[in-house]
């Protein structure tokens, strides 16, 4: 029943809806509560930078939006949409979501092209040379577009990273979220991959960030969301997040992060 997974309308107010919201969303691992009454609106276009300490919540809230991750209460919608918790309509709808994770999880034994025309082909049912003229603009549009023919081990980390985004991108999510995309990557692979994203985040698109490149949040996010303990602490623009941080939680998180 499509209706009923869906949930009612949000109301037509003439605008469209926010990209991504959450509203009131729980979540527990056991008697954690990893997840703690998240509400949170991103509207299309915005790139937010999710900041935090270590088990703050961050990977688990990316995975929920995804819907890797089941939620115990609340709601999540994507473009207006709540994504059933299972289904061939979950299957359709994830697909709005990219998701880059800090391992690259390529196919080993798949070439770079193949890796980015799979699911197009498969999931999408797309033209096999239409997925393929695709996924080479893509690998150009990541600086990659020689290395086609080669296989994930032949590549450096960061070109690999960079293969990853293609992927995604190959599946025209409305939404990309990026967990911590460069935290795997030799120092000098990692302005790479942020200048792709900085290009992605200018095109327009709708970006969740866990990242500790406090470059790129302060030159490409619009907004900084600072999570400790599953809940979300402060909620505000870069420049006022870095330079007046108004949570005790926050200052000490920018004193340790800042401070080397
Ligand atoms: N599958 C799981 N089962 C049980 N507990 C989990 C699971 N995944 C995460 N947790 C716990 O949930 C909390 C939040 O984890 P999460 O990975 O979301 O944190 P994080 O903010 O991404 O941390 P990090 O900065 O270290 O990546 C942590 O206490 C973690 O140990
Ligand atoms: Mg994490």
């Amino acid at each position: 029943m499509t209706v009923s997974q869906t949930g009612p309308a949000t109301p037509d107010t003439g605008q469209a809806p926010p990209m991504i919201s959450l509203r009131g969303v729980d979540k527990y691992f056991g008697d954690l509560h990893v997840l703690d009454h998240i509400d949170l609106e991103i509207p299309r276009g915005q790139v937010v930078v999710v900041l935090g300490p270590s088990g703050s919540g961050k990977s688990t809230l990316c995975r929920t939006i995804n819907r890797l991750e089941p939620i115990d209460a609340g709601e999540i919608r994507v473009d207006g949409t709540v994504l059933p918790s299972e289904g061939k309509e979950l299957a359709r709808l994830r697909t709005d979501v990219g998701m880059v994770f800090q391992s690259f999880n390529l196919f080993a034994h798949k070439t770079i092209l193949e890796n980015v025309t799979l699911a197009p082909i498969k999931v999408r049912k797309k033209d096999k040379a239409e997925a393929r003229a695709n996924a080479e603009q893509l690998l150009a549009r990541v600086g990659i577009a020689e290395q086609k023919d080669k296989y994930p081990a032949q590549l450096s980390g960061g070109q690999q990273q960079r293969v990853a985004i293609a992927r995604s991108l190959a599946m025209e999510p409305k939404v990309m979220l990026f967990d911590e995309p460069t935290s795997a990557l030799d120092p000098e692979m990692v302005n790479e991959v942020l200048d792709v994203m900085v290009s992605l985040a200018k095109e327009g698109m709708t970006m969740v960030v866990v990242t500790h490149e406090m470059g790129f949040a302060r030159k490409a996010a619009d907004r900084v969301v600072f999570m400790a303990d599953g809940a979300v602490v402060e909620d505000t623009d870069p420049e006022s997040f870095f330079t007046a941080p108004s949570s005790d939680r926050a200052k000490d998180f920018l004193g340790k992060i800042l401070g080397h």
